[in-house]
Formats: structure tokens, C-alpha cells, sequence
């Protein structure tokens, strides 16, 4: 007999089947509860609910696991590479040799930007956000890059994943070398996904940048940590988007727009610029805490506490140990490393934060990483996206493929006016 969960109302009983997941999770379903009984559930925030039953990413927040297709973060870390990984998430188990090669030369293939889309960059105000040019640009590729119908779904589907995880790295670099006023470098054959992103962001034809592969190394690793989250707030929206059956480009855009806010993944640029703002104020962190802690202040403590990790983030802990080998590597030191440091060690002994489970998130040391390569404060976020895209395609693509999908449409209760009628303008008084 399966476990079911019982709800009384109104004097009736209603049996609720109860899912059980392959790590244990249970839920109740109430796919049919307003069917069955009229009522509707209130969920603000959906903290309490799941919208679908995934095999992608599983998470947990009290022990801080997270495991993409089974695989431990840290062994994907330690062992794979960006592009692996996004084979991994996509396409539900590693590649062989051969599916490897195969996948990367594809994505070679699909590196190159159509040369009309340099024109929109040119027209974008000076000094717009990175965010909001890249959700922009990548919108328009379905106009540079329309369906065609002679090819089968499934042909149209892998070309359109080539040229996003491709083609979002080279429009970065693109847009960061146009807002500079620099010669924008192509990508070459020749170089691996990420050496050739640092290659197009840092090469210049009077001072030819130098590949340093233990930089490559990080740059793959901060991407693997950044590629997926199960139903974060931005794959939410590309699900949700997504669900209206719209082309590819424009959910993926849907999921920029989301990830761009500062509670999301907008944090890692408000992390460094919280540090910076503490370092310049003598580098004691006592009066922010203080101020996170006071519920008439709006300061949060940036790059700390999580909707679903109420342990330290383990991604923060592998981020964290990278902040190091880059900066003895590239023989640099970073103050505001040493304010995050003190920070954390502040936080983890005050009783607010312990009591409500706030620890340190994958935002919290990641800025550090991307000043010492070089990244621009406000290319921050652009760097997440690129990371995240993997798992934005996969978490699309197994809803494309859910025979449950539907559009999604939550309800509401209403607290609004009771019914009224209209008056007219010259009965309305002054
Ligand atoms: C990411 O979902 C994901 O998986 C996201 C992500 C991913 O990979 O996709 O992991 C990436 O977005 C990481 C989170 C990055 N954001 C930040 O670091 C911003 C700072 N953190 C907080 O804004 C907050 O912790 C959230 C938004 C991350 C999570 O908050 P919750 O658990 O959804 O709950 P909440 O925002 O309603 O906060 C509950 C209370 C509030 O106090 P009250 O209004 O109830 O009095 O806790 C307080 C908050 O003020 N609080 C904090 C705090 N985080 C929550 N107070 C001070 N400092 C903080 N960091």
C-alpha cells in the first residue's frame, strides 16, 4: 500500500499520495487537490514546494551535499572540466573520449558571433550593466540564428545548445572589450573553452596574453561550481518561461534578467563591493555585523545565508581554498580577502547567525577568484551566467521532456474589494 498523507477539511478526509525520492526526500502530491477538494495551497515564495520531480542536481541543505547527475562537486572540482560537467548535466552521464572530442569540436563550431550583432554592442549607452546587454544579445540570436524547418526538433535543439554555451562566453568577452574601446579578439581553434574566454577577454595585439594553465584550472572549477542548483530562482524562471513553449534564447534570457538581482546572483559583485566598503572604513567588521543584524536596517551580510543550504555551502569551502592557489600562484595578495576571512570567522561565532543557520554561499569568496584573474567587478554576474547555462539547458530540457509539463500558472487567494460598482468620474467628489 502506498504511504499517503491525510488532509480533513470540512469534515471530509482526502488521502494525498506522498512521493519519496532516490535520497529520501518526501513530498505530498497535490496535483489534484484542487479537484478533489477546492481548495488551493499558499506558498509565498514556494519554499515549501516542489515544482517538479528532477534527476539533474540533488542537494542537501542541513548536510551542504550537492551532487550533479550523482557526482559530488568535490570530485567534479577535483577531476572534470567546464565542458564535461555541461556534457554531464545535459546529457545525464559523462562522455566517453569520443562523445568529448565530438562535443567540443561542436562547440568550436559554434563559437563565432554573427558580425552584425558588434553593431548592437556599439549602441548600447556607455556604462550599461553587462547583465542587461547579455540578456539582450541573447535574445537576438534567434533572430540572427532563426529555426529551420528542415531540420528534425531534436537536430534543432543540439544546435541551438552548441551555440548558447558557446556563443554567451565569446558575446562576454565581446562586450567587455567593445565597452573598453579595445579590439575584440576572436576565438581560435586552437585553445580549450576557457583558455579561450580568458584569451578573448585579455589579449591585446601589443601585449599578447600569457595562457597559465593553473588560471585555465580555476576557471574551469569556478564554472563547475557554478553549473547548476536544482530550482534556483533563475532556473525557475527559464522552467517557467520555458514552459510557455517559447524558443530556447528567450527563456535563457529570462534566466539572466533573474540571476542579475543581488539576492541572486547579483551577490558575488555586492560581496566584493560590501568588502571594499569595509576595508575602506579601517577593516572592522564588528559595525556590519551589527548592521545585519538589526531589523531596521536593510544591510544584509552579502554572500552569507541560503534559501536551502542551513550548513556551509560546499561550494563556498572549494571557493574558498581557490582564493588561495590563484593568488599565490599569480604571487598576489588581496586585502579583501583577509576582510572576508575576518568576516566569516566573526559571523560563525555570533549567535544570529548560528541560530539561523547563515553561512558563507558560493558568492562569498568567488569575487576574490575573479579580481585576481582580472574580471571586471561588474562582469561578476556575467561570470555566474556562463557558468549556470549548463544547467539552465539541462533543467529546460527535462522539462521539455516531462510528460507531466504543462504551462505553469499558480493560483492565488484573493484580499482584494469585494464586488463594486463603477461611478462616474463627475459622482467622485473632489
Ligand atoms: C545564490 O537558490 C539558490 O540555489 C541560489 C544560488 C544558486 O547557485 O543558484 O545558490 C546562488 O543566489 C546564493 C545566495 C546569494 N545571495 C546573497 O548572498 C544575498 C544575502 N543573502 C540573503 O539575501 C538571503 O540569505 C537569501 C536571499 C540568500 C536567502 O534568504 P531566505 O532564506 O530565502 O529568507 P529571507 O530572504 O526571507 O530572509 C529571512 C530572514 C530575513 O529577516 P526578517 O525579514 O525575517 O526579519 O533572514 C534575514 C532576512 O533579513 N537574512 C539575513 C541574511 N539572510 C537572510 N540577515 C542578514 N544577512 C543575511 N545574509
Amino acid at each position: 500500500m502506498k504511504e499517503t498523507a491525510r488532509l480533513i477539511v470540512d469534515g471530509k478526509t482526502y488521502e494525498l499520495p506522498i512521493v519519496e525520492g532516490t535520497e529520501g526526500e518526501r513530498a505530498i502530491d497535490i496535483s489534484n487537490l484542487c479537484r478533489d477538494t477546492g481548495f488551493i495551497t499558499l506558498d509565498p515564495g514556494f519554499g515549501n514546494t516542489g515544482s517538479c520531480i528532477s534527476s539533474i542536481t540533488y542537494m542537501d541543505g542541513v548536510n551542504g551535499i550537492l551532487r550533479y547527475r550523482g557526482i559530488p562537486i568535490e570530485q567534479l572540482a577535483e577531476h572534470s572540466s567546464f565542458i564535461e560537467t555541461a556534457y554531464l548535466l545535459i546529457n545525464g552521464d559523462l562522455p566517453t573520449a569520443g562523445q568529448l572530442s565530438q562535443f567540443s569540436a561542436r562547440l568550436n563550431d559554434h563559437s563565432l558571433v554573427h558580425e552584425d550583432m558588434r553593431t548592437f554592442f556599439e549602441h548600447f549607452p556607455h556604462g550599461s550593466h553587462p547583465m542587461g546587454i547579455l540578456a539582450s544579445m541573447v535574445n537576438a540570436l534567434r533572430a540572427f540564428y532563426p529555426e529551420i524547418p528542415q531540420r528534425s526538433e531534436e537536430e534543432e535543439i543540439d544546435i541551438t545548445f552548441a551555440r548558447l554555451l558557446s556563443k554567451l562566453r565569446t558575446l562576454a568577452a565581446m562586450s567587455y572589450k567593445i565597452s573598453t574601446g579595445m579590439k575584440v579578439v576572436y576565438p581560435s581553434h586552437r585553445l580549450s573553452y576557457c583558455a579561450n574566454f580568458l584569451n578573448m577577454m585579455f589579449d591585446s595585439p601589443v601585449r599578447p596574453y600569457h595562457i597559465d594553465d593553473d588560471i585555465v584550472h580555476a576557471l574551469n572549477v569556478f564554472w563547475i561550481l557554478h553549473a547548476d542548483h536544482e530550482q534556483n530562482c533563475s532556473t525557475s524562471a527559464v522552467r517557467l518561461v520555458g514552459s510557455a513553449r517559447v524558443n530556447l534564447y528567450a527563456a535563457i534570457s529570462a534566466g539572466i534578467s533573474a540571476l542579475w538581482g543581488p539576492l541572486h546572483g547579483g551577490a558575488n559583485q555586492a560581496v566584493v563591493e560590501m568588502l571594499q566598503e569595509i576595508h575602506d572604513s579601517g577593516g572592522e567588521v564588528e559595525p556590519f555585523i551589527k548592521r545585519a543584524k538589526d531589523k531596521n536596517d536593510p544591510f544584509r551580510l552579502m554572500g552569507f545565508g541560503h534559501s536551502v543550504y542551513k550548513n556551509y555551502d560546499p561550494r563556498a569551502r572549494i571557493m574558498k581554498e581557490m582564493c588561495e592557489k590563484v593568488l599565490k600562484k599569480l604571487r598576489q595578495s588581496d586585502p579583501l580577502l583577509e576582510v572576508a576571512k575576518k568576516l566569516e570567522e566573526t559571523a560563525l561565532k555570533d549567535s544570529y547567525f548560528m541560530d539561523n543557520h547563515f553561512y558563507p554561499n558560493v558568492d562569498f569568496y568567488s569575487g576574490i577568484v575573479l579580481r585576481a584573474i582580472g574580471i571586471p567587478l561588474n562582469m561578476f554576474t556575467v561570470m555566474f551566467a556562463i557558468g549556470r547555462l549548463p544547467g539552465w539547458i539541462s533543467q529546460w530540457k527535462e522539462s521539455l521532456d516531462d510528460p507531466r509539463g504543462r504551462l505553469h500558472r499558480p493560483r492565488q487567494i484573493y484580499m482584494g474589494s469585494n464586488k463594486r460598482d463603477y461611478i462616474p468620474v463627475s459622482e467622485r467628489g473632489q
